[in-house]
């Protein structure tokens, strides 16, 4: 009988719906986005950053892309850890996003190295083939403000320094936006946590096998030659038909990556397709690197070290010294950083033991953890690395 009062109905049928407005719209307010979800690690956006995240509001990439990863198992196993609130206590707006028609980028950042996203902005398919990402090359025509950027970090309240801005001179749009990009997800140690570990012996099960040879060709051209080139030839990363590391070692490198240097981490494939790379990287390599040739021939390849490491030649020769930091930027940086500051391998900028130690150990490495032996480089280049490293001239 009250629904014949239309008046009634209305006032009632309006606060029922005030209370679900405020039971989901507004209470929760009070205890999302508090302090207790802050994450320490989070910092807020660098002037560069701020300039590239409205670069990516103005061009709408957000109508493509997504910025949080939802917790589900397939979503963690793509992207990475799922996105928490914490993480998006400095964008405002937030940009979350609803479409998918590309990848979400919410852990982009590291994902790659700085020379692939403006190669892949410039001309998306050159890197990734098929995609039907618009090319951006035109960002590379566009300054950034540095006085409108400084306005911005005013109102939102984000520190920055001088510097930042007088930094921001001459900048792009396009380093703006890779800058940007670089940030996404790299508050939170996600990687680190993700990365699996390898238990058990090695050992290829296709070693030889021409079909799988075949097939780790075709995995080659689909997950590794927008960086490192068609037919091992090396692109912008490493040329990998010259180094003649032996299958476990190769197998850890695309298992794990090499994260600061901006080799990504391969172990989704699965073991299987793994193998099936290292059979045609294995099956691909040249006897000598080219960089070797230039040297004189080495003595001897597998032989025991002990022979050859009777005492450093070279210790404090300013020569040998320079020779054997242009090799380990060569043959060992890749693992161990520029500038021994440690990568994936150990940090070796602190290096305590003897010289013989050392060498001893270059020579024969230690493979069941992922050092490979460099007896083919010869007793005197590894004497001259010896003696880069024992000089413990950290570069940079
Ligand atoms: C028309 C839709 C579309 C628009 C607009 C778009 N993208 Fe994409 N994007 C894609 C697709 C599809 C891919 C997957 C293929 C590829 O990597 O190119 C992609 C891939 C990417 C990737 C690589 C992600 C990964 O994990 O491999 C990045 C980074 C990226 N886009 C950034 C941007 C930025 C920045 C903008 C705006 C300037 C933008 N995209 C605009 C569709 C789009
Ligand atoms: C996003 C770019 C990128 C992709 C994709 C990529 N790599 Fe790399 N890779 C790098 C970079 C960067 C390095 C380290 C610097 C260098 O050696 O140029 C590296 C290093 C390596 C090394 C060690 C090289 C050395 O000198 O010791 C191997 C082996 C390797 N990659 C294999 C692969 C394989 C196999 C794939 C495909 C499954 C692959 N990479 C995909 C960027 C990439
Ligand atoms: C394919 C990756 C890779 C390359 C290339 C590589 N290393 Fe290593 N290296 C490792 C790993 C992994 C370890 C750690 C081994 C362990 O935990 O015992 C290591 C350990 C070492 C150690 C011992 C560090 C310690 O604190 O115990 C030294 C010294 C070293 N490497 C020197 C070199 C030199 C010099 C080169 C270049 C000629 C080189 N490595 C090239 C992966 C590599």
């Amino acid at each position: 009988m009250w629904e014949k009062n239309s008046a009634l109905l209305l006032v009632l049928a309006t606060a029922a719906i005030l209370v679900g407005t405020m039971v989901t719209m507004v209470v929760p307010f009070a205890y999302v986005n508090t302090e207790r979800d802050a994450i320490a690690s989070v910092v807020p956006y660098t002037a560069l950053e701020l300039a590239g995240r409205d670069v990516y509001i103005k061009e709408g990439c957000n109508n493509c892309h997504t910025q949080t990863v939802r917790p589900l198992v397939a979503e963690v196993i793509r992207y990475g850890d799922y996105s928490k609130s914490g993480e998006f206590v400095y964008d405002r707006p937030h940009l979350w996003g609803s479409r998918r028609t590309g990848p979400d980028l919410a852990r982009v950042g590291g994902k790659y190295p700085d020379q692939w996203h403006y190669q892949h902005m410039r001309d998306p398919a050159s890197m990734a083939p098929g995609s039907n990402m618009p090319a951006y090359g035109f960002l590379d025509n566009r300054r950034v403000n540095p006085e409108l950027t400084r306005r911005k970090l005013e109102v939102l309240g984000f520190p920055y320094a001088e510097e930042e801005i007088i930094a921001l001179a001459g900048k792009t749009d396009m380093d703006a936006i890779v800058a940007y990009m670089q940030k996404l997800g790299s508050d939170i140690p996600w990687r680190e946590q993700a990365r699996t570990t390898l238990v058990g012996e090695l050992s290829n099960p296709y070693s030889g096998d021409q079909a799988a040879i075949a097939e780790g060709r075709d995995l080659y051209a689909q997950n590794c030659a927008a960086c490192h080139g068609s037919g091992l030839k090396g692109g912008f990363a490493a040329d990998l038909s010259v180094l003649g590391y032996t299958e476990e070692v190769f197998f850890q490198v695309i298992h794990d990556g090499i994260l600061p240097l901006g080799m990504p981490g391969f172990s989704a494939l699965g073991s299987e397709r793994i193998w099936k790379i290292v059979s045609y990287l294995a099956s691909e390599q040249k006897a000598q690197p080219p960089a070797d040739q230039a040297l004189t021939a080495p003595e001897a390849s597998a032989a025991p070290a002990v022979a050859e490491a009777a005492s450093n030649p070279y210790r404090d020769d300013a020569a040998a010294i320079g020779a054997g930091r242009d090799l380990y930027g060569q043959r060992c940086a890749a693992c161990h950083g520029p500038g021994l500051k440690g990568g994936f391998a150990p940090d070796l900028s602190r290096w305590a033991d003897s010289d013989e130690k050392l060498f001893e150990l270059i020579h024969d490495g230690r493979l069941a953890a992922g050092m490979p032996g460099f007896s083919p480089l010869g007793a005197e280049r590894i004497w001259q690395i010896v003696s880069y490293i024992a000089s413990g001239q950290v570069d940079q």
